[in-house]
C-alpha cells in the first residue's frame, strides 16, 4: 500500500472532525501539514481544534498553520449554529499544549509542495481562501501537486447555505474562482476531483453508524444517541476517541433535525478525505466550473458547463455518484480500530 502524503486544509468543523480521525487512522495516509482556514469557526478556533484532536488522538507531532482570518474580498461569516461554539459541537476537547507552526498557512502549501514537487496530494474540507493565497505565493502550485480534492459546490443539487451555493464556496467566492482558474489547463486524471452536495449529502451518518463505530473501538457502554438527548447530554464512553467524537456528532445530528433533514449528519468532509485516498470511490464526471461572484441572488454558486458551452476545457472531475454504504463500512473499519487502538 503506497504512502498518501496529504495536505489537509480545514475549517474544523464537526465533518472536518471526523475527517481528520479518518486520516489519521489511514495506514497509507500522511499528513504532512495542517492549514487552518476560517469558515465554520474562526481560523484561530480552528487551528486549536486540529491541535487538540491531533492530542486526543495522540497523534505524531503534525504541523499545524494558521491561516488567514477572513476570506480574500468578504467579510469573514461563521456559523456555529451548525458546529457549535468552537466548531466541535457538545464536544470539549482537552488542551493538547501543542503550539502552531511558525509559518502560515499559505506559505506550509507552498514551501510544501516545492520541497516535494509530484508528491503531495491537497485536501480542502473548508473555504478556499488559504489555497488561493498560496497559488498566489507559488503560481506552480498547481503543477506541483499530485492531485487536489475538493469538499465543495452544488452542481445539480440545491445549495445549503443560499438557493444554489454551497458553504465552502459561498464564504469565499473569490477564493474558489481563483483556484479553479489557477487548475486549469491539467491533463485528465491530474484535475481537481470535486465533492459537491450532490454527492455528501448522500453520505447521511445516523446513530446506527456512531453505535457501530463505538463497538468496534470496544468501547463501552453501547453508544447509543437519540433525538430525545437534551443539549446537556454527553457520551460516557470508555474510549476518549468515540467519546468527543460522538458529542461532535450528536450536535450536527441536532442540527439537520431542526432543518428538517431528518435526525442525521451529513459527513461531507470524512467522504473528501475517503476519496483523496482512493479516487475511485467515486464516479466522476469531467467540467468546465467557474464561480458566480456578481449575481444577487446567485453569488456563490459553482456553475457546471458539462457539454462545452464556454469552448474552454474542463477543468474539474466533479464527483456524481457513490456507494455510502461501501463508503461508512471503510470509516467504521477504519476509524474504530484507531480509536480502540489510542484507547
Ligand atoms: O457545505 C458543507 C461544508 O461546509 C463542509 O465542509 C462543512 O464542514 C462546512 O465547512
Ligand atoms: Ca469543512
Amino acid at each position: 500500500m503506497s504512502t498518501r502524503r496529504l495536505i489537509v486544509d480545514v475549517d474544523t468543523g464537526i465533518d472536518d472532525s471526523l475527517a481528520l480521525l479518518y486520516l489519521l487512522a489511514s495506514p497509507e495516509a500522511e499528513i504532512v501539514g495542517i492549514a487552518s482556514t476560517s469558515g465554520n469557526v474562526p481560523s484561530a478556533q480552528v487551528a486549536a481544534n486540529n491541535l487538540n484532536w491531533l492530542g486526543v488522538c495522540d497523534a505524531p507531532d503534525i504541523e499545524v498553520a494558521l491561516g488567514a482570518h477572513a476570506p480574500l474580498v468578504a467579510p469573514l461569516r461563521t456559523t456555529e449554529d451548525t458546529h457549535g461554539p468552537q466548531g466541535v459541537g457538545y464536544a470539549v476537547l482537552p488542551d493538547a499544549g501543542r503550539v502552531l507552526s511558525g509559518r502560515n498557512a499559505a506559505t506550509m502549501w507552498a514551501e510544501l509542495v516545492r520541497a516535494r514537487p509530484g508528491e503531495i496530494t491537497g485536501l480542502v474540507t473548508g473555504p478556499l481562501t488559504n489555497l488561493a493565497l498560496a497559488i498566489r505565493e507559488e503560481p506552480e502550485l498547481p503543477r506541483l501537486l499530485r492531485r487536489l480534492v475538493v469538499m465543495g459546490g452544488a452542481f445539480n443539487h440545491p445549495g445549503n447555505t443560499t438557493p444554489t451555493a454551497e458553504w465552502n464556496v459561498s464564504v469565499d467566492p473569490e477564493a474558489a474562482k481563483e483556484v479553479f482558474d489557477a487548475f486549469s489547463g491539467l491533463p485528465e486524471g491530474r484535475r481537481p476531483v470535486l465533492c459537491g452536495l450532490d454527492v455528501t449529502e448522500t453520505i447521511e451518518m445516523k446513530p446506527h453508524h456512531v453505535r457501530r463505530l463505538a463497538r468496534e473501538a470496544g468501547s463501552t457502554p453501547a453508544e447509543i444517541i437519540s433525538p430525545d438527548d437534551g443539549p446537556e447530554v454527553r457520551s460516557t464512553a470508555s474510549n476518549q476517541v468515540i467519546r468527543h467524537m460522538s458529542d461532535a456528532i450528536r450536535f450536527y445530528m441536532d442540527f439537520h433535525r431542526t432543518h428538517d433533514q431528518g435526525f442525521l449528519a451529513h459527513m461531507h468532509d470524512p467522504f473528501a478525505a475517503a476519496v483523496a485516498l482512493n479516487p475511485g470511490l467515486a464516479r466522476t464526471r469531467p467540467a468546465t466550473v467557474d464561480v458566480e461572484l456578481h449575481g444577487r441572488l446567485t453569488r456563490g454558486t459553482t456553475v457546471a458547463d458539462w457539454v462545452g458551452h464556454w469552448n474552454r476545457d474542463p477543468n474539474v472531475d466533479i464527483a456524481v455518484s457513490t456507494d455510502p454504504v461501501v463508503f461508512f463500512d471503510d470509516l467504521i473499519d477504519r476509524v474504530g480500530r484507531f480509536a480502540k487502538s489510542v484507547g
